[in-house]
């Protein structure tokens, strides 16, 4: 019934069983207190590969201690770290599954007492509203990088990226959504700067070509995956002014630096969000390079935007915890579980 959805298909060097994506997912119990992930982390992935996902993309990894922006998270800044994530990788591959990690520093979004006592990192000193998720204290006010914070920064992502070839990671995708730091960079909301990281739309994505141009010539281009969003995890109400625009500006800076697979994040995949178009349409529209699909994904709506072209791959979250057998029962025909966070949340363990 979802034959195109379980179909192998080969993408760049990745040749996927299925074309499901497992969307990235943070834990939030995930490691020890050195960002260091244990056997229920590899039981977890192992488990998704098992039942036949394409592409699994690792919950959010921080390749900075002081990218951290909750309790639990795994990094991938230490040799340590690595030796524990080939654990995974390993049992990934034994399974017949592909892996990649997700890299994700949250900037502003963050407190002290997350990042070993250090002022959260964002390219202005503008404190975000609200409160640290599961610490519960109000965010900190961050420290505006300087151009040499900028710098180090690039080249923590460049270490982990090293660090998830020694893995054995598949590739890595750069988590550039959700309003985190290089979300910060790409928004006129938290980018104040008028040094050339922040004039226009072309200085404030200086940032994440720096990051994908680093990150692409450790693990290979084709290999490298970047996701944006018009979403901000602690500004629900922003949307952005002129959705075309900021899109080509997204695409052309991938397009300079070589990148081949974009996962553009909405919540509401089939929501139109300028000219009658939805998020994915209006990539699509000028992007003939791997897009993956995300956001309130059916199977059935899924297979339509594969049919159609719009995406190349469907990822999904919250069904996959719903259903830790999500591809078995599209293979059987037996009906999904439907997400409940109070009863699926336990599914990230
Ligand atoms: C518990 C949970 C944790 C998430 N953590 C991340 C994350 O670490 N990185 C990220 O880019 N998105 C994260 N997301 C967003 C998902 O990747 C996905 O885009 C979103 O859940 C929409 O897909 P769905 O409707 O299929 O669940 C998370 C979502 C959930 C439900």
């Amino acid at each position: 019934m979802y034959s195109e959805l379980l179909q192998p298909t080969r993408i760049g060097s990745w040749h996927l069983r299925t074309r499901i994506a497992m969307a990235p997912m943070t834990r939030g119990f995930a490691c020890d207190a050195k960002g260091t992930v244990d056997e229920a982390v590899v039981a977890y992935y192992q488990r998704r590969a098992h039942d036949g996902i394409g592409l699994i993309i690792t919950e959010g990894i921080t390749p900075s201690p002081r990218g951290k922006g909750t309790f639990g998270v795994p990094g991938l800044f230490t040799k340590e770290q690595a030796n524990a994530w080939r654990k995974v990788t390993e049992a990934v591959h034994e399974e017949g599954g592909t892996i990649v990690a997700q890299l994700w520093h949250v900037g502003r979004l963050t407190h002290p007492d997350l990042t070993g006592g250090h002022a959260p990192l964002a390219p202005s000193s503008l404190r975000a509203e609200g409160l640290v998720h599961r610490l519960r204290k109000p965010y900190a006010i961050p420290e505006a990088m300087t151009l040499g914070e900028i710098r180090e920064v690039v080249l923590q992502y460049e270490q982990a990226a090293r660090h998830a070839v020694d893995a054995g990671f598949d590739g890595v995708e750069i988590h550039g959504a959700h309003g985190y730091l290089i979300d910060q960079f790409a928004s006129e909301i938290t980018n104040r700067r008028t040094d050339c990281y922040g004039t226009g739309r072309t200085g404030r994505l200086l940032f994440m070509k720096e990051i994908l141009a680093a990150v692409g010539e450790v693990i290979g281009m084709d290999r490298l995956i970047y996701r944006f969003s018009e979403l901000k995890d602690d500004l629900p109400d922003y949307r952005w002014l002129e959705p075309e625009e900021e899109i080509n500006a997204y695409l052309e800076a991938s397009r300079e630096v070589g990148l081949r697979v974009l996962h553009p994040s909405t919540n509401t995949f089939l929501q139109p969000i300028s000219g009658g178009l939805t998020l994915h349409e209006l990539v699509r529209k000028r992007w003939d390079g791997t897009l993956i699909g995300v956001g309130g994904l059916s199977p059935s709506s899924a297979t339509d935007a594969i049919q159609s072209g719009v995406i190349d791959l469907a990822a999904f979250g919250r069904p996959l915890l719903a259903n830790p057998d999500f591809v078995q029962r599209l293979r059987t025909g037996m009906p999904l579980v439907s997400y409940d966070s109070a009863i699926h949340l336990k599914h990230l363990l």
